[in-house]
């Protein structure tokens, strides 16, 4: 057992993630009891969810659309990771609905010639909203195929113009223990803080998602607004955003604060370099496992190499991890 692992502090090995099978059975119990009941008997966040539209126009960008099969919404929206929630693959689903998106606001701060505060539905409205179908790799070992709508968060970089000492971002996440049960958890330090390299944040598969399946984001999956990244691990990506800095040195994140050996700054999906505790070989694909599935091997920076892998030639990966 990791020195941390009582405290909550870390995912857990993929062999400790309940399995996709008894979680699946899990669910469709619940949803047999709940028909049984009767709509009408459901607590609020089991009423299945009633969003607005947010349609995207279908993403002209090199490597935005992969064929690879949708993963069911219903699956994308009940199996998460949001630990301002709570650390079970369901709680974020049970518990999200605390979450008010409205009013919202964006903070941009540090080294840009236009800081200042957006509020989210003027956000909304900065560039035009692309539909984009990306993998996300999950460092415990699953993924996902997810039809994000947004924009590249480059378009919102060049708004404020970063001044010459912009040499990374740092993003914020909401922390608001009255909204957020988990933060009493003492999972990891709040906020949710993560970070990227200047260029890495201007790429233009660097997403800033306001929705998915073509309607907003559910709460349980870092409404109101949300970044993307494809080719790295999925906890780069994070949810429910209040601050964007841009600063001079590499900022901490909070997987970095909490397990420095595990979690490393750039967290690009790479199938040769191994977590400490298990391998990066290969991956379940949620939705199409059951006893027999095979695992997928996982691809080089996720399958967008061709896109990204410019961005850390001569770089040593084992190093830089
Ligand atoms: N963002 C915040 N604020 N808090 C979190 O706990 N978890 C990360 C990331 N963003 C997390 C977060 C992890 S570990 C993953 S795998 C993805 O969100 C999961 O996104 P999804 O639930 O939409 O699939």
């Amino acid at each position: 057992m990791h020195f941390l692992q009582d405290r909550g502090f870390i995912h857990p090995v993929p062999s400790e993630i309940t399995p996709r099978t008894a979680y699946l059975s899990r669910r469709q119990l619940m949803q047999a009891a709940l028909a049984a009941a009767g709509s009408a008997a459901l607590p609020a966040w089991a009423q299945p969810q009633a969003l607005a539209a947010l349609p995207g126009a279908r993403s002209s960008l090199a490597g935005a659309l992969t064929m690879d099969k949708l993963t069911p919404l219903a699956d994308a929206t009940s199996y998460n990771n949001f630990y301002e929630f709570g650390t079970d693959k369901a709680d974020p689903a049970a518990k999200a609905h605390t979450l008010k998106t409205r009013p919202w606001t964006v903070q941009i701060e540090g080294e840009v010639r236009k800081p200042g505060t957006w509020d989210i539905d003027a956000l909304l409205k900065l560039a035009p909203m692309e539909e984009r179908v990306y993998r996300l790799r999950c460092v415990e070992g699953w993924s996902m195929v997810i039809p994000w709508v947004g924009y590249s968060l480059a378009e919102l970089i060049k708004r404020v113009e970063p001044t010459g000492n912009a040499k990374f971002v740092q993003f914020v996440t909401l922390a608001d223990p009255a909204q957020m049960p988990g933060l009493r958890g003492g999972s990891l330090e709040w906020p949710y803080v993560e970070g990227l390299r200047m260029d890495e944040a201007l790429h233009p598969l660097t997403l800033l998602a306001f929705g998915m399946y073509g309607q907003v984001l559910p709460n349980q999956n870092g409404a109101p607004v949300r970044a993307v990244l494809p080719w790295k691990y999925g906890f780069k990506s994070g949810k429910s955003i209040v601050r964007i800095r841009f600063v001079e040195k590499q900022p901490k994140t909070s997987w970095e604060t909490a397990i420095a050996s595990e979690y490393g700054f750039y967290s690009n999906v790479n199938p040769k370099v191994d977590h400490p505790r298990w391998s990066q070989a290969t991956e379940r694909r949620i939705g199409e496992d059951g006893l027999f599935a095979r695992k997928r091997p996982t691809l080089m920076f996720n399958g967008y190499e061709p896109q990204v892998g410019q961005l850390y030639a001569g770089m040593d990966l084992k190093r830089f991890y």
